[in-house]
């Protein structure tokens, strides 16, 4: 038996180093060790503690990675109201806001009239509580005065300490102290374009700021610690000096551990409102995530308490926006995109115009609706805007400088693909094309998903490859890619023996993906990276996804009835069987994966039988654990029963067990035993 103690103080240590290295990551963006030492530190971690489960404290790293399903959000009362601000776009504004609190002030006797000017981040705000140090609860805005508890989802966040460290004397440990964070939860650009990748063209986010509330509604919080989320706080509440002011403040956020971004200065008069408004004007475009304006506050919270506020927002307060950038240019041409799902996407071909940090030369102008509204024309000077969005919008037609000679735009009524006449559904503004089988565009839009690197991941097949595939006829589903021969590929334009060769290799080294990515790649309607992966952990064979009822499938964490039907209409597409065979003949994984082998063999051999309500897992996903590791499940209690797992309010199987004189585990030792 080894020596709890020692094991405990490795634990300890781990946490500690391991928080560390994840300040200095994502806080200080100045890492001291790679990312596979680091996943090397966690997973010993999660080890120790998986051995020891006495070890698990709630403020570990290990909890980061998620692992709770909420099935709904409880809805949580804020300490104080969640005020909203007051916005402007004009620098007029702030200079009457200014002197509006003059006057309150001057009014009262108070002192103090700086401002702290500070970055507005655009995400979702939240609020975090923490007791004695330590993350108890995290709760969404809501209505301002109630939220939604969403601890699970915001432990996973990385720039959210579970534990804060000591500063400056504002707690001390076993105090009881109760303080409140509060700032916004946001998605980096980056990570959110990747993630739109993994989600299909159908379902993605159009701005980091919806990925992100889209994000923390999730049920799964393991989804959500994939996703990247990160936190700024820009609020602090509970601190010994209740006269402390918000500068020192943010000071102290940091020296918590918490991230602020860094870009906020304090301000002695309009003067330098004004400068640090106009500097981050430009500079905003380098950061790394997405800004929408300043927010200016007074230093002195005393004031705070003088001013008070509207029903709506704070006095003391006001955010600037800055407005959305725009530059026109010329809409050259329009053209019209076919999707994998037949949609018909009008683009804007437009004259290369430099906008808010980058060049663009294209533009969705989304539907035959939007470009009626727009009314554009070959040759128009248009109006393009980036706000919010990632992806510049034409927003208007400049009509005094229509040229003489500007063209109206025909909107087809057979695809441009494949001539059949277009259709409309009805209540949709999306015209599409109906030829799901014949229509070359949406083949090779198929193939390409499903070769895409979130999917099969199939290296060298490309757009131009794709293209001869299906129009030579050798690709009529992507279960064709499986059976092309050398002889056939060396036929095409720009492919010789070894390109073909690397092809051939790489198809067949997809044949090792996962049976979730294969699910992903078959370009259901709907589903993305994350409902594939949900789906084949509920349905480990795509036998058993197509025997799933609607009902069973709206039990899969994330997955509503939309999904769902969409998923049984899929597998009653008169394609589909045949599809499938030629993935079984091309041995493609159309089951998921036996047990991993790092998870132990605790239930090998075991018959489990579940009885009343667990806290910690449904019945599904216990059973899963204890199939992972080796056990089996069965529904009624026997003599070949070998463990009865008993929750709250076990009735009649735990009575039969008593007096079969089985083994009966409760919850707490069920979960030592996994
Ligand atoms: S202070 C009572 N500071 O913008 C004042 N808000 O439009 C609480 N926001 O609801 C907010 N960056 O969600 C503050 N540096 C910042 C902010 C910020 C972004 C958000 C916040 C607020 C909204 C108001």
């Amino acid at each position: 038996m080894a020596c709890t103690e020692e094991v405990g103080r490795e634990a300890e240590a781990l946490r500690s180093q391991i928080e560390r290295h994840n300040h200095l990551y994502y806080v200080e963006a100045r890492p001291e060790i790679s990312d596979y030492d680091f996943d090397r530190l966690l997973e010993r971690l999660v080890r120790l503690e998986h051995e020891h489960p006495e070890l698990r404290t709630p403020d570990s790293p290990t909890q980061r990675v998620g692992g709770a399903v909420t099935k709904e959000f409880p809805p949580v009362e804020h300490r104080r109201p969640m005020l909203s601000l007051s916005n402007t776009y004009s620098i007029r504004e702030v200079e009457e806001f200014a002197r509006r609190v003059e006057r309150l002030l001057e009014a009262e006797g108070a002192e103090g009239r700086d401002m702290v000017a500070e970055l507005k981040f655009d995400g979702v705000a939240v609020s975090l509580l923490y007791r004695d140090g330590i993350l108890v609860r995290g709760a969404t805005r809501g209505d301002g005065r109630k939220g939604d508890d969403i601890t699970a989802n915001l432990r996973t966040v990385a720039t959210v300490p579970l534990r804060l460290r000591e500063f400056d004397g504002a707690f001390r440990e076993g105090e009881g102290r109760e303080m409140e964070i509060r700032g916004e939860v946001f998605m980096q650009k980056e990570d959110f374009e990747a993630l739109n990748e993994t989600r299909p063209e159908e379902d993605r986010f159009a701005n980091p700021r919806n990925a992100t509330a889209g994000t923390l509604k999730l049920q799964d919080s393991r989804e959500v610690a994939r996703r990247r989320l990160r936190f700024v706080a820009y609020y602090l509440d509970g601190i010994r000096d209740a006269d402390t002011p918000h500068f020192r403040r943010l000071g102290m956020l940091e020296e918590a551990g918490f991230f602020t971004g860094g870009h906020y200065r304090l301000c002695h008069g309009m003067q330098e409102v004004a400068s640090f408004i106009a500097e981050w004007g430009e500079g905003r475009w380098k950061l790394p995530y997405e800004t929408d304006g300043v927010v200016l506050k007074l230093d002195d919270v005393r004031q705070w308490r003088t001013l008070g506020a509207t029903s709506k927002s704070p006095r003391w307060a006001i955010a600037y926006k800055y407005p959305a950038q725009q530059a026109t240019t010329v809409l050259i041409d329009v053209v019209f995109q076919v999707g994998r799902l037949g949609t018909i996407t009008p683009v804007a071909e437009l004259e290369p115009v430099r906008l808010a940090g980058s060049t663009v030369s294209r533009s969705t102008l989304h539907n035959f609706d939007e470009m009626e509204r727009l009314g554009v024309m070959k040759g128009d000077r248009v109006v393009v805007e980036k706000s919010g969005e990632v992806i510049p919008k034409v927003i208007r037609v400049v009509a005094k400088d229509r040229p003489p000679d500007a063209r109206a735009v025909a909107l087809p009524t057979l695809c441009p693909e494949c001539g059949t006449p277009i259709v409309r559904e009805e209540g949709e503004v999306g015209w599409y094309c109906p030829n799901e089988e014949g229509c070359p565009a949406q083949l090779k839009g198929r193939v390409l998903h499903f070769a895409s690197r979130n999917a099969m991941d199939i290296q060298n097949l490309g757009e131009s490859l794709v293209d001869q595939l299906v129009r030579l006829g050798l690709v009529r589903d992507p279960g064709d890619l499986y059976f092309l021969q050398e002889p056939q590929l060396l036929r095409l334009e720009r492919m010789g023996p070894k390109s073909a060769r690397n092809l051939l290799r790489a198809l067949d080294e997809s044949r090792k993906e996962s049976f979730a990515r294969l699910l992903f790649a078959l370009g259901i309607r709907h589903v993305g990276q994350a409902t594939a992966r949900e789906l084949a952990a509920a349905f480990p064979s795509m036998e058993a996804l197509r025997l799933a009822s609607l009902e069973e499938l709206s039990e899969v964490p994330d997955i509503g009835p939309v999904i769902a039907q969409s998923i049984r209409e899929w597998f009653m597409k008169p394609s589909v069987p045949a599809l499938l065979e030629k993935l079984r003949d091309a041995r493609l994984p159309l089951e998921a994966a036996p047990p991993k082998a790092t998870l132990n063999r605790n239930f090998e051999g075991v018959t489990v039988v579940f009885t009343g309500t667990l806290r910690r897992h449904d019945r599904q996903s216990a059973s899963e654990l204890v199939l992972e590791r080796g056990g089996r499940i069965a529904s009624t209690v026997s003599r070949k029963t070998g463990l009865v797992v008993a929750g709250s309010e076990a009735g009649s199987k735990l009575e039969k067990a008593l007096k079969l004189g089985l083994r009966v585990l409760g919850e707490d030792e069920f979960e030592a035993m996994l």
